[in-house]
């Protein structure tokens, strides 16, 4: 027994040594900061328990160093200290308890609580106001002089106070906080580097460490770092009695503080507070990694002293970690309704904030690509509030070699056709309708809760179906008859029957509820219901998709003799032509209210050198193509890549065969009449702006009852502006375009005809 403990301190001493190594020293990590935290709390506590097996040389026996070569070194005026982890409520009453034993009996202890941000630690010291010098933590006695950088970061203040009304900064003030990147900043920065071909970074925090640590700081004045000041080091000020007051003085200052600290009379109270802060983690604008629990009286705790590195007095809450490393095993492919491949990395099983994943999505193979993700490597897996599993990234640290390269297959694994991957797009794709792993994804949704709600039609169900051959598409399953349902296995009388009945309830679903389970991509229930105002039945879209496929085509063939006469290698000349190419997304809704398509159109292909003749006939087709694309295009809410998706599936030769089947079968198509209660704004659009009597939503509805329709922006089309008070720009564009401006009382004399 003692010699297992012996042995199992070696090994967590060992490991331990060797992953502080990787991170100081190769900036490399080969494991999360939880899963290091988590050895290191182990090793903590078995020595603890049994000191004697406690060696000098143990990984708990120093401070943790940020120190590189790279920078002269700065001396701080009081040991930069650490925090202890609590894991759970039980962790933060058995610190109170040990508090209050080292505290005059009957000690009150309250509290402050605020969220522990997942950045690296800086020491600031402000000289007369002005921003002197700033260090990393180092290894806590002394760190990198990064003052250059740091004076990059926008959100510090080089002066304090930021408003002279604040009163006097002291003479002398050392303030501590955190350096970190904001959620959407880190986002946006891996958008840059894909954008330029560069690989994704993986690690917001690492990122951050990395950004401050550039020799010149102009490479650091590039990233849009982010601080967070919670504590004052040293100050040549009146002591301040607490940390609530430490942290209104910061804020008065203009330091930029985390506003959400909260200050809880026991531990009690703080403690009710804590899942309310798990539960916003993921709306919060940056990462954290758990809660700081200080105790408010700085006399208490400065009494409470220092165990280790650590004060008595503070203790980080670690939330249940996110992120986790393990093996991957190997890449299963998924098909989903739209043809669409899913990559799933199929892991070692690893526990990550209380549940064991074995699977994790990798996105797409562009991004595996990006990432450089290999089969056998160690990867990082999130799991983060309600989002499904996915992999970060790999540690290409903890390669040996024999890793092997992800590339998408050639063809679909479940119909064996070719894949494509469309230009420009990330995903690749299987574009045959018919495949039966694409028809059963398609099924599946179609007959879901939110889509025709089809009870009875489960996953099983629909499997048995497509293998018996009974169905091929959706709309078979209008058609199903008893007989050979009867046949199948598991199928009795009862469960026919009711199979049969729900079907023919969903026949009479609304037609906005019939367009959303085709699942066409960004077609939900908002844009089903825009459709539905705009068209009163199926048909019409049919229509409409097939006009503006002809006249697409009918363009095109106006314009390709013309451009192959006209190719140049002026780049403003291939931007045209390439807008040519995509004339619904790129110029139709650009000039969908031209009156004087031609001379702008002479404008625009200037670079191209056309004759007036060949001008004119692209401005005919185009104009051709503008008329029967505008009941689509003015539809408010509706942009060109959604319209263009829409026209995609309505003129698909496949989708139309599937509808006319669905039509036949007596699945409604048609929109409900809206039972008008007067006709007086009948055809007439109109906008609502500024502060107004009523909702919004009820002027709305006032006016589409009367006939009329509400859009959002002025426009020639628009008949009357209704402004409240305080009305907005767009009383001065619709005074510009001569549209009459009515207020409320004139709008209801016209609903009262
Ligand atoms: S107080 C003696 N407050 O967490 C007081 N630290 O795991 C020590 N951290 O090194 C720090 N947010 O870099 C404090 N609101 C917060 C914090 C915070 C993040 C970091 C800090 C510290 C580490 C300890």
């Amino acid at each position: 027994m003692a010699s297992d403990i012996q042995t199992r301190i070696a090994e967590l001493s060992q490991q331990l040594h060797q992953h502080i190594y990787h991170y100081h020293v190769r900036s490399e990590p080969l494991i999360t900061d939880a899963e290091y935290d988590r050895l290191l709390q182990e090793l903590q506590t078995l020595e603890a328990e049994h000191p004697q097996y406690r060696r000098d040389d143990s990984p708990t026996q120093r401070v943790g160093s940020d120190l590189s070569g790279d920078f002269s070194k700065l001396r701080h005026p009081a040991p930069i200290l650490s925090l202890a982890n609590a894991f759970d409520e039980s962790d933060l009453l058995a610190w109170e308890e040990r508090n209050l034993r080292l505290l005059p009996a009957g000690t009150q202890l309250s509290y402050i609580l605020q969220p522990k941000l997942d950045g690296l630690s800086i020491v600031i010291t402000y000289e007369n106001g002005s921003l002197a010098r700033a260090a990393t933590r180092g290894n806590g006695e002394a760190g990198d002089d990064v003052t250059a950088n740091v004076r990059t970061i926008r959100s510090l203040p080089l002066r304090i106070p930021v408003e002279p009304s604040s009163g006097d900064a002291p003479d002398r003030l050392v303030v501590r906080g955190e350096i970190l990147f904001h959620k959407a900043d880190f986002l946006a920065l891996n958008e840059e580097q894909a954008a330029a071909g560069s690989p994704a970074y993986i690690n917001a925090r690492n990122t951050a460490s990395g950004s401050l640590k550039q020799k010149d700081s102009r490479e650091t004045a590039k990233r849009k770092l982010t601080a967070y000041i919670y504590a004052i080091v040293d100050s040549a000020g009146p002591p301040l009695a607490s940390e609530w007051e430490t942290v209104q003085t910061l804020q008065e200052l203009g330091f930029p503080v985390v506003n959400d600290t909260a200050r809880f009379a026991n531990l009690a109270e703080a403690r009710k507070a804590l899942a309310d802060w798990e539960a916003r983690r993921d709306s919060l604008p940056f990462e954290i990694d758990g809660l700081v629990l200080k105790v408010d009286d700085l006399a208490l705790a400065r009494e409470l002293g220092v165990v280790g590195k650590d004060p008595r007095g503070a203790i980080a809450y670690k939330f249940p970690a996110e992120e986790a490393t393990t093996t991957l095993r190997g890449v299963t492919i998924g098909v989903g309704r739209t043809g669409k491949l899913t990559p799933t990395a199929q892991l070692e099983p690893v526990f990550i904030g209380g549940v064991t994943v074995s699977s994790a999505s990798l996105h797409n193979y562009d991004q595996v690509k990006a990432l450089d993700i290999r089969l056998g490597d160690r990867v990082i897996v999130k799991r983060s509030g309600d989002v499904i599993p996915y992999v970060v990234g790999p540690m290409p640290a903890a390669r040996d070699g024999s890793e092997t390269a992800i590339t998408p297959p050639a063809r679909c694994p479940f119909c064996a056709l070719p894949l494509v991957q469309p230009k420009g797009a990330v995903d690749w794709f299987c574009g045959n309708a018919s495949c039966p792993e694409r028809v059963g994804r398609a099924l599946e949704f179609f007959v879901s809760r939110g889509a025709m709600d089809i009870e009875g039609m489960g996953p099983q169900t629909i499997n048995a179906l497509i293998a018996a051959r009974l169905i091929d598409d959706i709309a078979d399953i209008f058609t199903l008859q008893g007989e050979p349902l009867l046949a199948l296995e598991g199928f009795a009388q009862k469960k026919v029957d009711n199979l049969l009945k729900s079907i023919d309830t969903a026949k009479g679903r609304s037609f906005a509820q019939v367009l959303t389970s085709l699942g066409i991509d960004g077609v939900g229930s908002t844009v089903a219901g825009l459709l539905t105002d705009n068209f009163a039945a199926m048909q019409e879209l049919l229509d409409t998709a097939n006009a503006i496929r002809a006249a697409e085509a009918e363009f095109s063939r106006v314009i390709r003799p013309i451009m192959a006469a006209a190719a140049s290698d002026d780049s403003e000349a291939e931007r045209q032509i390439a807008r040519l190419q995509q004339p619904t997304t790129e110029l139709v809704p650009q000039l969908i209210d031209a009156s004087d398509l031609n001379q702008r159109l002479t404008r625009r292909l200037k670079a191209l050198l056309l004759s007036a003749n060949d001008i004119a006939r692209i401005s005919q087709s185009l104009a051709n193509l503008i008329g029967v694309s505008r009941p689509l295009h003015v539809i408010e809410g509706l942009g060109p890549v959604l319209v263009a998706n829409i026209v995609d599936f309505f003129s698909d030769a496949h989708n139309r065969s599937v509808l006319a089947k669905m039509l036949a079968a007596g699945v409604n198509m048609r929109a409900e009449e809206k039972a008008l209660a007067g006709d007086g704004l009948a055809g007439k659009t109109i906008v609502l702006t500024g502060t107004l009597s009523q909702p919004r939503g009820v002027l709305k509805s006032l006016i589409e009852a009367n006939g009329g329709k509400v859009t959002g922006s002025v426009s020639k089309r628009t008949n009357y502006v209704v402004a409240g008070e305080s009305p907005g720009s767009k009383v001065e564009k619709a005074a510009g375009l001569g549209v009459p401006i009515i207020d409320e009382d004139a709008l209801r004399m016209l609903v009262n005809g």
